[in-house]
């Protein structure tokens, strides 16, 4: 009925807690700050910001869109493909056919696709994040390592072309999550 239809929420996923989500959004800052000072970064500004040539300021080019969460499903109110059978399905946390929507990923572990979104570009919807990782995941699952461009604190830089630039944490980033469903 039309009771059921509605009942499905926007979205599945993990919400991040204090005081690590706060820690997160500060390491994020230090990281981007860092960044715009990176001569190898600035060469390639022109793969991101599509020739636009002017100062750009990173902190202020990105940004974030309500809490920090880890998207499990993505249901859009039970109009996504799965969306019902997810919901229905207490033990199965990552729906099967996140990783298909990326041409090339299709073969990644279940979960490929988590992640975090901590900013955006104007214009830019937040679904594009996952998209981005998966393709990084596709290209090196094609064999292709990308450019290590610079060891930081946080971790190594590696440059992957188009835009696409990796930070691999030297150590994990730990939080408390509390898994909810949103609305909206
Ligand atoms: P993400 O999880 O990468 O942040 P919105 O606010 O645009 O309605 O989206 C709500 C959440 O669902 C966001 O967290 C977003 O991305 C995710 N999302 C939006 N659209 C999709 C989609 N088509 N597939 C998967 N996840 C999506």
């Amino acid at each position: 009925g039309q009771l059921e239809g509605t009942s499905l929420p926007l979205f599945f996923g993990w919400f991040l807690l204090s005081p690590a989500k706060e820690k997160i959004c500060c390491t994020s800052m230090d990281f981007l700050k860092t960044l715009d000072t990176l001569e190898a970064f600035k060469k390639h500004l022109n793969d991101f910001t599509q020739g636009a040539d002017k100062e750009v300021d990173l902190e202020q080019y990105f940004k974030s869109k309500g809490p920090l969460h880890c998207t499990t499903k993505f249901c859009n109110y039970g109009k996504e493909d799965g969306a019902k059978e997810y919901a229905q399905n207490p033990l199965l946390l990552w729906p099967a056919d996140a990783e298909k929507e990326v041409e090339g990923a299709s073969s990644l572990p279940l979960g490929s696709r988590a992640h975090v979104t901590l900013g955006c570009a104007e214009g830019v919807e937040p679904v594009q994040t996952g998209l981005d990782l998966l393709e990084i995941l596709a290209v090196q699952q094609g064999g292709q390592k990308g450019e290590l461009v610079e060891e930081m604190e946080l971790g190594s830089l590696s440059y992957y072309g188009e835009g696409r630039w990796l930070l691999s944490l030297r150590e994990p980033i730990r939080t408390p999550a509390c898994f909810s469903s949103v609305y909206g």
